[in-house]
């Protein structure tokens, strides 16, 4: 097995780069890339590759989707930004497509998707103390152990991974881990007067890809209403067609009371988040109590209609479910000895990989760059596969062609 590979002369010039001037917080995959169209990115020597990753699914509709940088482009040509100290005429507008698009009578816009989380969170409190009537200072929320909700200090306040707290606290007090997809637990915990609301993802996506019993989105929904709680979907990561249908929670009909979309919200393009929340909560931030400089600029609002325009028009859910099915059915047909599991909703799937060798996650995604795929380990011996939602039948095939020959490399 082999832990390094030969690279190019411009290849080590840009890795070489990136090491000496940028700050080591990211461990990549040795492959500089400067091109990208639908599933396929092509590197610096003109080698293209299957995207298996989809930029954490902000890709979903497909590298530079021709409507999207259409709208972009012709957007960026007359207005970017003015902040909220004015109007702008696009903004009313895309508030009005987004809230009908999923049924919600507000939004409130953001850029990353961590900041959606906060907002989320900030809009819990205000509920919890001028509606529920939580003693000051007493809210609480309700969080599952192994979540992934972003870096800023006050999430990773509430993170399971030493890997993304160690060393960052005194911690945000507030938060309350129970396990994931644990109805019982999290029932004790709804107990508790003081909780605002449950915060959690539909499918944990950094984790590894675990998906919830059947039932878990219901029992959630039941609950938090039972207790007067919100219930906050984080659809960051499995939003947007990913699993299949628009929304996670949409596999069982589930309604929560806040939703958080980020990543594909922008095709891609730039960093454009979102809050949905009905007037009960949504009011209770008044003007001048929260907000961001870019949030709700004119050239996102005219990217996040176009995106999410592309995803339904072009049938995307449909085709992550149905492309999603094959690929898992295809990658179980291998029957690799080193494959333990493979599990997934829509085109959000993992692999578990078991190997006496404890890089072997990490010698595999070598190898799948070799043949023209790229995917990364998350938490080392899971691979996330989940390339852009335009993928077609014949390449998901090819793919899987590409994984039976790089597995060989396990032996
Ligand atoms: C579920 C979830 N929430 C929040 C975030 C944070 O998004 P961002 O990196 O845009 O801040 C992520 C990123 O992977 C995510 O998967």
């Amino acid at each position: 097995m082999q832990s390094t590979i030969a690279l190019s002369a411009s290849t080590q010039y840009f890795l070489d780069l990136e090491e000496k001037y940028g700050a080591h917080n990211y461990h990549p995959l040795p492959v500089v890339l400067n091109k990208g169209e639908g599933p396929f990115v092509w590197d610096v020597d003109g080698k293209k590759y299957y995207d298996f990753l989809s930029g954490y699914s902000a890709v979903n509709q497909g590298h530079c989707h021709p409507k999207i940088i259409h709208s972009f482009i012709e957007q960026a040509q007359k207005l970017t930004l003015t902040s909220r100290a004015f109007h702008n005429n696009l903004l009313g507008e895309y508030e009005k497509f987004i809230t009908e698009f999923f049924g919600y009578d507000k939004v409130l816009p953001m850029n990353t998707g961590v900041e959606a989380v906060e907002t989320a969170i900030k809009l819990a409190r205000k509920w919890a103390y001028e509606v529920k009537g939580v003693e000051s200072g007493k809210a609480k929320i309700i969080v599952c152990e192994g979540n992934f909700h972003g870096r800023t200090s006050t999430v990773i306040s509430f993170s399971s991974d030493p890997s993304a707290y160690k060393n960052y606290g005194p911690y945000m007090p507030g938060f309350e881990a129970i396990p994931f997809n644990d109805v019982q637990t999290l029932e004790k915990a709804l107990q508790d007067k003081n909780v605002a609301a449950f915060l959690f993802e539909p499918i944990q996506g950094e984790a590894g890809v675990f998906v919830p019993d059947e039932g878990y989105l219901t029992a959630v929904r039941n609950l938090c209403t039972e207790y007067n709680v919100l219930m906050i979907a984080d659809e960051i990561q499995t939003g947007l067609a990913r699993t299949g249908k628009m929304l996670a929670c949409d596999h069982e009909n589930v309604r929560p009371d806040i939703v958080t979309l980020g990543k594909a919200l922008s095709g891609g393009t730039m960093p454009v988040s979102a809050v949905l929340a009905d007037d009960e909560i949504m009011l209770t931030i008044k003007p001048g109590e929260h907000g961001s400089t870019y949030g709700g600029n004119p050239l996102a609002c005219a990217v996040g209609i176009t995106s999410l325009q592309v995803l339904r028009d072009e049938k995307m859910m449909e085709n992550a479910e149905a492309m999603g099915v094959l690929l898992r059915d295809e990658l179980k047909k291998l029957n690799s000895p080193f494959i333990s599991i493979i599990r997934g909703k829509g085109l959000l799937n993992a692999i578990v990989i078991t190997h006496s060798n404890k890089e072997a996650a990490w010698d595999l995604c070598l190898a799948l760059k070799e043949n023209g795929l790229l995917a990364k380990p998350t938490h080392g011996d899971k691979i996330r596969f989940a390339p852009p939602l335009v993928i077609t039948k014949d390449q998901i095939m090819e793919c899987v062609g590409i994984i039976s020959k790089s597995l060989e490399i396990l032996k």
